[in-house]
């Protein structure tokens, strides 16, 4: 199988490359490194089934020919994060929508069809989450009292209209997946996700700053997870043309989280607080509680979450250590 990966040098993108290439396909990655990096996929860059090239999804003259030479097409890339989301609100629009409708036009003009992934988010479930979130739920934007906060849920919806006119118009073969909070190794903890910034400031013994109260609900999925539930979805025709949560229904508090982290590196670290209107902004609208149902997902494909939280943490404190211990050593 060949498969094009948009964002492929980013942290899903990197995990869903490393998947195909051990399962003996040929892997095309084009990243412009914004967010991602070359040492996320270095370690594939010896294989003969791997292909890289730097380029901006919105302006790559290679992009056509990319998509009409591959079986899949995950389109991954974004801008993502809610310190960029904040700092950059028009790249959020520019690359997360023309981004997105030139991936589809390119693949629609192709003679091919592949099947495409296109990786949207829970952050289009808004602020209104009490319950597991279904993909029948109405949604909900406060536009008006949050500024560009919601670009990034707007922009993924965006997404989603296109993937679904694209596959409706065209015939194109679309899965749109949306992608609860995914955690692993390769995530950066530099625009603002939670688990990297918790375990990073654990094993450096820094304190560990929880944003508000603490009391909200997140749900982990590992990334390892998420891959193989983004690769049962693009071998599902039943899939095609629908939109699906992919995640892990275990909820935790931000506050247990910190605890959890802490008490697994052993670390005296503090725990503290710093209110939203410090982290982002004042009048910063935060999202209570955020938890998927699966019944979707576990209707459409045989899928399970097979790494729990703790697995997770164990591996990205393994992988922390010897970082933070680098950096003393320099410094
Ligand atoms: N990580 C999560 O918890 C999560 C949750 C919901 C949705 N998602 C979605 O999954 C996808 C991957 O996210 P991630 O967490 O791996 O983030 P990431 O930042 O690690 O990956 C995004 C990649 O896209 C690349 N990129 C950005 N703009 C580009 C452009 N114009 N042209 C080419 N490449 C570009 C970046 O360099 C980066 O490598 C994104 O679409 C994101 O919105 C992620």
């Amino acid at each position: 199988m060949r498969v094009l990966i948009t964002g492929g040098a980013g942290f899903i993108g990197s995990h869903l490359a490393e998947f195909h290439l051990a399962r003996g396909d040929e892997v095309h990655v084009v990243d412009d490194l914004s967010t991602g990096s070359l040492e996320n996929v270095a370690p594939f860059h010896d294989s003969k089934s791997f292909r890289f090239d730097c380029a901006d999804i919105r302006l790559w003259e290679g992009l056509p020919a990319a998509v009409s030479d591959v079986d899949r097409v995950y389109h991954m890339a974004a801008v993502v994060g809610m310190f960029r989301v904040l700092s950059e609100p028009e790249a959020v629009l520019a690359t997360n929508v023309a981004g997105t409708e030139r991936v589809l036009r390119c693949v629609a003009e192709a003679g091919a069809r592949p099947r495409v992934l296109f990786a949207s988010s829970s952050e289009v479930y808004g602020p209104v989450g009490t319950h597991r979130l279904d993909e029948t739920d109405a949604l909900l934007v406060h536009c008006d009292t949050a500024k560009t906060q919601w670009n990034y849920a707007l922009s993924k919806l965006a997404g989603e209209a296109l993937g679904i006119t694209y596959s409706g118009s065209f015939g194109l073969p679309v899965t749109i997946a949306r992608l609860f909070n995914t955690i692993g190794t390769r995530q950066s903890a530099r625009y603002g996700m939670v688990v990297p910034r918790f375990v990073r400031q654990a094993a450096a013994g820094e304190p560990i700053t929880v944003f508000g109260d603490g009391l909200q609900t997140r749900s982990f999925c590992n990334v390892k997870d998420c891959v193989r539930a983004l690769d049962l979805l693009c071998e599902a025709p039943e899939a095609e043309g629908e939109i699906v949560n992919v995640g892990n229904d275990r909820s935790i508090t931000v506050l247990d989280l910190a605890n959890l982290v802490r008490e697994m590196a052993g670390s005296d670290s503090p725990v503290v607080f710093t209110p939203d209107s410090e982290a982002y902004y004042r009048g910063f609208q935060g999202i209570r509680h955020r938890k998927p149902s699966l019944d979707k997902l576990e209707r459409l494909v045989d899928f399970a979450p097979e790494y729990s939280l703790e697995d997770t943490i164990a591996d990205l404190l393994a992988a922390a250590r010897p970082a933070v211990q680098g950096a003393g050593a320099t410094s």
